[in-house]
């Protein structure tokens, strides 16, 4: 059997994983999600569960993959055998998000490439309209939505291609703390404009009665981000764990992940969110039409300057995205090369990735063709009623939100929850701490604490942030 060949570095390991964590969820869901849901008091509630829960989860994850050293699917079936089955949820669900990941990563390099028209005055720029209109004629564009996904997956394929250490380590080195650098030259032209401490306020103006009023759907909505944001659930880092080196200390990357994430979701409002009060007081804060459509217009309000912060920009988003998505891609790759070196049949890496790409992008297409909805394609909870459309319970206007509600609100929160009752209740959590410890001078000193949340505290939590968002997405 062939050597699995893991990360090189601490640092290799944990670009990857900052890196996967990292990406669109931080840059259009946090900001504006913080905002409308109490502002400074969200951020609390936000902390306290990452702390109780994604703290959790992510040392689980990290461990029991690393123990294993295999992918998500063999993982469980190794470890556990009530929940041997929990990989496979585990493997699906990516190709849920991969789904509307790309399809949104293709629309990023459309307007990167917009904003090098706009700077050169060429034909493929803006050409003067107005961001919505803009927005509008590409969702209408279905040839070009799809094309636009396709170049984004080709790109998330042929770095997968590359393996763990030569592909996805080499991109997310250099990638990252080039993102950290453009995000502080945007930070800094986003804060000095004339009108931004509107923006700041928004974000941060602390605001309890969102608390009082809707305790539980607060919750969720934290909770949801929170596993959104940090990759969890998914079988992401049970996949980079089990490439990690027996020798790094599992329990201080965790946290050290966690941190970044947070930050980079902080500096994301910084930098989105001040430019769009001060530009473009109308548009609209949150979701695709944030990123697309208020920010576009906010860099045509600069003037010409303007298309070079949006090349930037847009650049910066890409590259959020793509480190994230091929955290997801290589979820399933793994798995399937795992398999193929056991019969021994080699390296099979290439022709993997590039099979799980094609069932990838089966979803994709839909997802693009359905262009948000504006192309009118039929959706779960939408019927015509007298020529209008009208929304039953289920409510979602596009399959975009229908996938990412599928997968944030319910698969994710429910992988993790029968994660950490395996880890409590079946195989115990000192197994988590075995992990941890197998090299001397790594004391989990977090022990009580890890012990006491996953078997009450994170579960208990996890029900909450999961009948929340089942109540939102059906009621
Ligand atoms: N964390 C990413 C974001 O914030 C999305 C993501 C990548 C993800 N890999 C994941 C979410 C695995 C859940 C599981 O945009």
């Amino acid at each position: 059997m062939e050597e699995r060949k893991g990360f090189k570095s601490t640092f290799g390991f944990l670009m990857a994983a900052v890196g996967s964590a990292v990406g669109l969820g931080n840059i259009w869901g946090f900001p504006n999600k913080m905002g409308s849901n109490g502002g400074f008091a969200f951020l609390l509630v936000y902390i306290i569960l990452a702390v109780l829960c994604g703290y959790i989860v992510m040392v689980g994850e990290l461990a029991i993959g690393r123990k294993t050293g295999k992918s998500a699917i063999a993982t469980y079936q190794t470890l556990s055998r009530k929940f041997k089955w929990l990989g496979w949820l585990a493997t699906l669900s990516p190709f849920l998000i991969l789904s509307f990941y790309c399809a949104l990563g293709g629309y990023c390099i459309k307007y990167m490439v917009l904003n090098v028209g706009n700077l050169f005055g060429a034909e493929f720029g803006t050409n003067g309209l107005s961001g919505g209109a803009v927005f509008e004629a590409f969702m209408l564009n279905q040839t070009e939505g799809v094309v636009f996904g396709i170049i984004f997956l080709l790109l998330t394929m042929l770095i997968v291609m590359g393996g763990v250490a030569g592909g996805i380590e080499k991109f997310c080195s250099v990638g990252m703390p080039a993102l950290a650098v453009m995000l502080v030259v945007i930070i800094i032209r986003s804060c000095t404009l004339p009108g931004a401490v509107e923006g700041l306020k928004f974000m941060f103006m602390p605001n309890f009665e969102p608390l009082k009023e809707n305790f539980l759907g607060v919750l969720a909505t934290a909770g949801g981000q929170m596993f959104f944001s940090l990759s969890l659930g998914m079988g992401v880092m049970i996949t980079y764990g089990s490439y990690l080196d027996k020798k790094k200390d599992i329990a201080k990357n965790a946290l050290v992940i966690i941190c970044f994430d947070t930050l980079v979701a902080l500096m994301a409002g910084l930098a989105v969110l001040p430019a769009a009060f001060a530009l473009d007081p109308e548009g609209k804060i949150g979701g695709p039409s944030l990123l697309f459509v208020t920010l576009q217009n906010v860099f045509d309000n600069m003037g010409t300057i303007g298309a070079v912060f949006g090349i930037i920009f847009y650049l910066l988003v890409i590259l959020a995205a793509v480190s994230s998505s091929i955290s997801l891609l290589e979820v399933i790759v793994t798995h399937f090369c795992d398999k193929a070196a056991a019969k021994g049949k080699g390296d099979k890496r290439k022709a993997y990735s590039v099979i799980a790409a094609l069932a990838a992008s089966v979803l994709m297409v839909l997802v693009c063709l359905d262009g948000l909805g504006y192309s009118g394609y039929w959706v779960p909870g939408r019927v015509l009623v007298d020529g209008a459309w009208q929304y039953t319970a289920m409510y979602n206007d596009c399959w975009l939100d229908f996938f990412d509600m599928l997968s944030e609100g319910i698969m994710m929160p429910l992988g993790a929850l029968l994660m950490c009752l395996m880890i409590g209740y079946e195989i115990g959590p000192d197994v988590v701490r075995d992990e941890i410890e197998r090299n001397e001078g790594h004391k989990m000193k977090s022990y009580g604490f890890f012990k006491i949340c996953v078997r009450f505290i994170t579960p208990l939590l996890m029900a909450m942030v999961l009948i929340g968002q089942i109540k939102d997405f059906f009621l």
